[in-house]
């Protein structure tokens, strides 16, 4: 999917990106009807890459073509995820990819002005962007009659403050109407009712810089590639002690542990693979066992009990403690929940503490059993989804290395009652469906 990869340090540039065929499925797209655009990306069965997997086509059928108010589109390139940084490689190597997927994706929907939303702390694509966004000013690829058609577009470059929480659809809507990022209550959604009451298509970068190929090559090409309902490839951002961390992208499908032991270099020398965290912090963490046969797509990942979420592909190894690899979590949910809703809000900080607690050596199987509980009273009961991405791992880490928190615990920890409630509550875990 990426382009002028071949001219290293230049993929940037805009004559790089066209030398590689880059602007020829905008170009393509304003032949097009809005219809058979929308009709193209559905056929491709693209999920989207912000972390629900939502079907973009599906979603850019959702904008009314009737309302008398402005559709607006709205990259969402906040990318805050602890463990996910491919969004931030897209913007600062091919800038020009997404820019040309935000063009197809507005002329699809009817939209005459976009926005891409940056998470505050990304200085370097950022610049790289707005040099991107000149350059296609000054050719005529912005702006009034883009390309020569009679389409006006127009492109605003918002940047945010840091808050994890703008990432979240509808707080990033908040924000760029110039409040807080508190996220708003659904229904109505923002397809419906979205930027400043309007009509609004909300996508990941990397969900629109994945258009411009489908367009060119056609939905049949791009099933050509992956899995029967997770079609196409994905990046997947890679950290952990690993041989070669970085930002692959892979057809959908490919087996998780051929990826770690062959493409990524397997484990750094004298460690052990504990777990992996495949999509981003929020998702829940699989045992070694559990990565044994699984497969890097929606299914794949949901069947073993976790998601692709953001593609944050995290590797943890045995010289790091589950406990403190969950401490690391919860300070950070705690940090970043708006505080809007009551289990959020407390139960972020409750765990936080808990979690703190036992790694102190003061903590108790009580302690245990209350985070497990918590967690539960938090999952699927708030306005936005931070609250789950606490419980999930909370509940996970608990789960898969009880010896790990019963170790650290001030007081013998009786497994079997500690099995026993993991059980009351694991059933919030994503299974397969
Ligand atoms: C707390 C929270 C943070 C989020 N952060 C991001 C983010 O940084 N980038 C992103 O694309 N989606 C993020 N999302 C998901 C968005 O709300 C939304 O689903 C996504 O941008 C839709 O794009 P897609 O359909 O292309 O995946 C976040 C969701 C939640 C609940
Ligand atoms: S779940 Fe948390 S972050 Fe989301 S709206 Fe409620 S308090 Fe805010």
């Amino acid at each position: 999917m990426q382009r002028g990869l071949d001219r290293p340090g230049e993929s940037h540039v805009l004559e790089a990106y066209e030398a590689a065929g880059g602007y020829r499925a905008i170009r393509k797209a304003l032949g097009m009807s809005p219809e058979a655009i929308i009709e193209e990306v559905k056929k491709s069965g693209l999920r989207g890459r912000g972390g629900a997997g939502f079907p973009t086509g599906t979603k850019w059928s959702f904008i009314p073509r009737d309302s008398d108010k402005p559709r607006y589109l709205l990259c969402n390139s906040d990318e805050s995820e602890p463990g996910t940084f491919k969004d931030r490689w897209l913007l600062e190597n091919d800038p020009h990819l997404v820019l040309e997927g935000m063009m197809v994706a507005a002329v699809a929907i009817g939209s005459h002005l976009m926005f891409n939303y940056f998470r505050g702390e990304f200085t370097y694509p950022l610049a790289r962007w707005r040099a991107a966004v000149e350059e296609a000013y000054r050719k005529g690829y912005l702006g009034k009659g883009i390309f020569g058609s009679d389409y006006d577009l127009e492109l605003v470059t918002h940047y945010g403050a840091g808050a994890y929480i703008a990432g979240e659809e509808t707080g990033m809507l908040e924000s760029l109407e110039g409040k807080k990022a508190f996220p708003r209550n659904k229904p109505p959604f923002p397809a419906v009712e979205g930027l400043f009451r309007s009509p609004t298509l909300i996508n990941n970068t990397e969900t629109l810089a994945t258009v411009p190929w489908i367009v060119e090559n056609g939905a049949d090409s791009y099933v050509q590639y992956g899995t029967e309902k997770s079609r196409g490839t994905k990046l997947w951002s890679c950290s952990g002690p690993i041989g070669r961390p970085g930002v692959y992208e892979l057809e959908m499908g490919y087996d998780l542990m051929e990826f770690l032991e062959g493409d990524l270099g397997g484990m750094m020398e004298g460690v052990e693979l504990k777990g992996i965290i495949p999509g981003g912090s929020s998702v829940p963490v699989l045992t070694p066992e559990e990565c044994r046969g699984a497969k890097l797509d929606y299914e794949g990942l949901r069947e073993r009990g976790s998601l692709v979420g953001s593609g944050g592909f995290i590797v943890i190894g045995d010289n790091m403690s589950a406990v403190d690899c969950l401490l690391n979590l919860a300070h950070f949910y705690a940090h970043e929940s708006c505080g809007q809703c009551t289990p959020c809000r407390e139960g972020c900080g409750w765990i936080e503490q808990l979690v703190q607690k036992i790694l102190d050596g003061r903590g108790t199987q009580a302690d245990l059993e209350t985070i497990l509980r918590v967690s539960d009273l938090m999952a699927g009961k708030t306005i936005c989804a931070l609250a789950d991405a606490m419980a999930w791992p909370a509940v996970a880490f608990i789960k898969k290395y009880p010896q790990e928190f019963a170790a650290l615990c001030a007081e013998p920890v009786d497994m079997n009652e500690l099995t026993a409630a993991v059980g009351r509550h694991d059933h919030i875990l994503p299974r397969a469906s």
